[in-house]
């Protein structure tokens, strides 16, 4: 069975992105292992960490936490990223996960591989009015920067109605549900 590992973009607890991929994850749970990328604890780059001499026994955890997040990209078959937009942008989060991932596993040589590189990865994402189209945008381009493998088109885009923002409800209209489908489909065919 295939796995995809989903990444979250907001650490909320009632995160409405995750639970989008709550939504996604009932779609493919069947035919793909699924599972979902925990990264609260990585560090924030800091190159001094990237350096093998420099490891002492203070940033030890901290270096294992950097090496789990890159071993569960390099075994996922594909990475699917859910994520709010914040200020027209992705969240720091994301920036500081993706910084990591594009950095060679091996500093000793600049051309070593990275754990990014050539993955096969998509986005979707819940927000407001702008249906998260300028996070995406500018996402994308990161993560081909980075050389990841992107489908970007089809990308779903929800923009969260008035029960999200007053009641914390969320829920998708059956049009929202067949556009992600269609990107869960599309995705499936993307890494055969
Ligand atoms: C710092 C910050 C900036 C935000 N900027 C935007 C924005 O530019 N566009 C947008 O649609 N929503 C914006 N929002 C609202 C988020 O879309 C909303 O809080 C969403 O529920 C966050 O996703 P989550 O429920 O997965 O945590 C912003 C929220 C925060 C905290």
């Amino acid at each position: 069975m295939k796995h995809i590992l989903f990444i979250v973009g907001s650490f909320r607890k009632e995160s409405f992105n995750r639970k989008l991929a709550k939504v996604v994850e009932e779609m493919l749970k069947d035919r793909y292992h699924i599972t979902y990328l925990d990264f609260k604890d990585l560090p924030y780059m800091n190159q001094d960490l990237e350096i093998n001499s420099q490891r002492t026994t203070d940033n030890g955890q901290q270096l294992i936490s950097v090496e789990r997040v890159r071993q569960e990209i390099i075994n996922a078959n594909g990475i699917w990223v859910f994520t709010p937009e914040y200020n027209r942008s992705y969240p720091g989060l994301l920036k500081n996960l993706f910084d990591w991932l594009s950095r060679p596993m091996d500093v000793s040589n600049f051309a070593n591989p990275t754990a990014a590189q050539g993955k096969k990865i998509t986005v979707s994402g819940a927000g407001g009015k702008n249906k998260t189209a300028s996070c995406r945008e500018k996402l994308n381009e990161l993560l081909k920067y980075i050389k990841m493998n992107v489908m970007t088109e089809p990308q779903v885009g929800i923009e969260l109605g008035m029960e999200a923002w007053v009641k914390g409800e969320f829920h998708l209209t059956e049009e929202q549900l067949s556009q992600i489908k269609e990107q869960a489909d599309k995705f499936a065919e993307f890494i055969l």
